[in-house]
């Protein structure tokens, strides 16, 4: 068995990475307490590196962290790292973005979400990293009341559906968390199982 830290203390974050994960073997749980490093990095890779290292420090064992946002292609990959700072609310941060994108044509509205994860190890060495996307369009409106952030404004169009009106199942099958979390848990199987 082997037990991994994920660099967060938000439980939900655990469930997704639980409902992902198909190997019993390999444990997870979060960190206990509060959790706020200061993720004052440049890239997804840079802030996830740094939650790892942090958690590493207190939980002495292997810890996986990851980072993620919101990409729009012509807003130059705007809102990116910024995504949870975008605005104060969630609802605002859909307003504003969906403001700056006024009057775009569908195909100016692709995006996509990224997810940069980090395993490192009890000192905090980098041991494997794993990026995953998945890619849609901006809606106009939002839409659908499941999942969070910005998840009712981007729209799938091989389901006709905005990630907010897919259910939790459909949504770890595809999202760009699961498209990091599956080769990295195929990485640790391999490598240190
Ligand atoms: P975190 O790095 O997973 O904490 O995500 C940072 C921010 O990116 C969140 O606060 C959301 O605004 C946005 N985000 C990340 N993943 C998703 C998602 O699956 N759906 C919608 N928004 C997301």
């Amino acid at each position: 068995m082997i037990k991994i830290t994920i660099a967060t203390s938000n439980p939900h974050k655990l469930e997704e990475i639980n409902a992902i994960n198909k190997n019993p073997e390999i444990v997870f749980d979060v960190i206990k307490g509060d959790f706020n490093p200061d993720e004052n990095g440049k890239t997804f890779e840079d802030n996830a590196l740094i939650k790892a290292k942090e958690a590493a420090k207190t939980a002495k064992t292997y810890c996986l962290a990851d980072d993620s946002g919101l990409c729009v292609d012509s807003l130059e990959g705007r809102p990116g790292i910024y995504s949870s700072r975008y605005e104060k609310t969630p609802e605002k941060r859909i307003e504003k973005l969906l403001n700056e994108m006024k009057g775009l044509p569908f195909d100016d509205r692709s995006a996509n979400f990224t997810c940069a994860m980090v395993l490192v190890d009890k000192d905090g060495n980098i041991l494997h990293r794993e990026t995953g996307k998945i890619f849609g369009y901006i809606d106009d409106r939002a839409k659908g009341k499941n999942g969070f952030g910005y998840d009712p404004i981007f729209y799938l169009s091989e389901y006709d559906k905005t990630m907010a009106e897919l259910d939790e199942k459909e949504k770890n099958k595809i999202s760009h968390r699961a498209n990091a979390l599956r080769p990295m848990i195929e990485w640790i199987e391999n490598t240190l199982m």
